[in-house]
């Protein structure tokens, strides 16, 4: 697992300036100011610093961006890195002069000279996770990130935050780590034990093996897994740092591979089915954070471990299966799996916990990435209060998220000749279908809302904070929703 080199935040010292090996990022306003410490290194750099910041290279830059000086005289450090930021920045910009920060340091311990600068919590936590790359399967390569130090005028005020950040940091890292793992790695089995270790932090974890599930009558999660070697398991992770009150509901799809079992996916692309555990491994992440950071709420986090591979025990397109909830599913697609798997796990989150609200994730269709692309994930829901809070919540952390209809009228798409409902709507609307699908398993009145995470959970271009390959998507917003919604003050 990628091994999150610890934040340190101390006081500015400027007699650390001049020997302090790695890379030292310093910041100068748009028009060109510079804070105490930078001064001081413009000095020691017979005035290198200056002439970057007064050159129309500087000026150009955008906001956040920045400018690296490689072996500069008179100091210890291989890299000045002038990062152009306002010194009461918003948080968007302050992630991203971290992120320009990630990306000139190379793979150095960086010293970030903050001076009194605002929301260095934000600059660190675009550092730490625009630093990130997926290596423990590169021969040689170590996975532990280089360090990052903070100083500033005032570290005892920023400390609280910044340890905020870093449990952002570690959770989104986790959820990462776990939707880039290769499914011969991360089987259910793998992902379960990884899931036990969060028990460290303080959480209750739960895994729900076969035998539990068919006497609950999982059957509808269970036919997806019949054709894997790998068995199908649900994880329950409690958080309980809110007192007697109800909980909230996170659940996740955590299919670890998607072949799509007999109805068979074509070759081309296939590889890229790895992340569809991308839900779960979201819940995950955000389960992380809330216990790293203690957070005053209760939170349970559920996901649903299966591999849908075909074989001679794989479920086949036409087979007639029983939910939970005892509706029976028409099984028309088995590549339309992941709400096979949801359907059962929302109705025993509900069923066992009595949530005040069920938030689910999943890489659930194509067809959200044909309406939306990369840039925002599909939501879908029943409820509009619960909707605004987590729609504001992903605006504030920069992950985008963009409301789709539902209505009855979907509904009809999903008639089954022989069972009370089919797994697949057809082509058309296909997101809203799925959702619709989902939705039959919330119960009346209860506050839910479906994430598709299909375009963000993984991307092939690299977006503001992350590399190529998983996102984390979603941590962020979900932490701060459970924060703004969730937490006694
Ligand atoms: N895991 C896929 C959806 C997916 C596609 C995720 C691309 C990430 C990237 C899902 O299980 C699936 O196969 N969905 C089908 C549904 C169809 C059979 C109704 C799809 O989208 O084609
Ligand atoms: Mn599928
Ligand atoms: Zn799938």
């Amino acid at each position: 697992m990628t091994d999150l080199a610890m934040l340190k935040i101390s006081e500015t010292n400027l007699d650390e300036l001049a020997t302090h090996a790695g890379a030292i990022a310093i910041f100068a306003t748009p028009d060109g100011k510079l804070g105490l410490a930078a001064r001081k290194l413009n000095a020691l750099t017979k005035k290198a610093v200056a002439r970057a910041v007064e050159s129309t290279q500087f000026e150009k830059l955008k906001t956040g961006d920045a400018i690296a000086l490689s072996f500069p005289a008179g100091i210890a450090a291989a890299k000045v890195i002038v990062v152009k930021l306002g010194r009461r920045p918003s948080v968007e910009d302050a992630r991203k002069a971290g992120a320009s920060i990630a990306k000139a340091r190379g793979e150095a311990d960086v010293l970030i000279l903050g001076g009194n600068i605002g929301r260095m919590e934000d600059v660190a936590l675009g550092t730490a996770l625009r630093s990130y790359t997926f290596t423990p399967h590169k021969t040689g390569d170590k996975d532990t990130l280089g360090a990052i130090e903070v100083m500033v005028t005032a570290p005892s005020d920023l400390q609280a935050a910044a340890d905020v950040a870093m449990a952002v940091a570690q959770g989104v890292v986790f959820t990462r780590d776990l939707t880039n793992e290769p499914a011969n790695v991360l089987t259910t089995t793998e992902f379960a034990d990884r899931l036990v270790e969060l028990e460290n932090l303080g959480m209750t974890v739960e895994v729900l093996e076969e035998d539990a599930l068919e006497e609950l009558g999982m059957g509808s999660l269970l036919c997806v897994g019949l054709g894997s070697a790998s068995p199908s398991k649900v994880v329950v992770m409690q958080w309980n740092g809110g007192g007697d009150e109800a909980p909230f509901a996170l659940v996740g799809k955590g299919v670890v591979f998607d072949t799509g079992g007999i109805s068979l996916k074509p070759a081309g692309g296939m590889e890229d089915m790895t992340m569809d555990m991308g839900g779960a491994g979201v819940v995950a992440g955000v389960m992380k954070t809330l216990a790293l950071r203690k957070a005053r709420a209760n939170v349970v986090g559920l996901v649903g471990l299966v591999e849908n591979m075909p074989s001679d025990r794989a479920t086949r397109p036409g087979d007639v299966v029983t939910s939970m909830k005892g509706d029976t599913i028409e099984v028309i697609n088995t590549d339309a799996e992941g709400r096979l798997v949801l359907a059962d796990v929302v109705w025993y989150a509900q069923d066992r916990f009595k949530p005040t609200g069920v938030i689910n994730l999943a890489t659930l269709t194509g067809a959200v990435i044909v309406a939306l692309g990369h840039e925002n994930a599909g939501v879908f829901s029943n409820n509009d209060d619960l909707t605004n809070g987590f729609m504001k919540a992903a605006q504030a952390e920069g992950e985008g998220a963009w409301r789709l209809p539902m209505s009855a009228a979907y509904d009809a798409k999903l008639k089954s000749r022989i069972a009370d409902v089919k797994n697949v709507g057809g082509r058309e609307a296909g997101s809203i279908t799925a959702a619709q699908f989902i939705k039959r398993f919330i119960k009346d009145d209860m506050p839910w809302i479906h994430l598709d995470i299909a375009g963000v959970a993984s991307v092939k271009a690299e977006t503001a904070l992350a590399p190529v390959g998983a996102t984390g998507w979603g941590v962020m917003a979900l932490n701060r929703f459970i924060a703004d919604g969730y937490e006694a003050g």
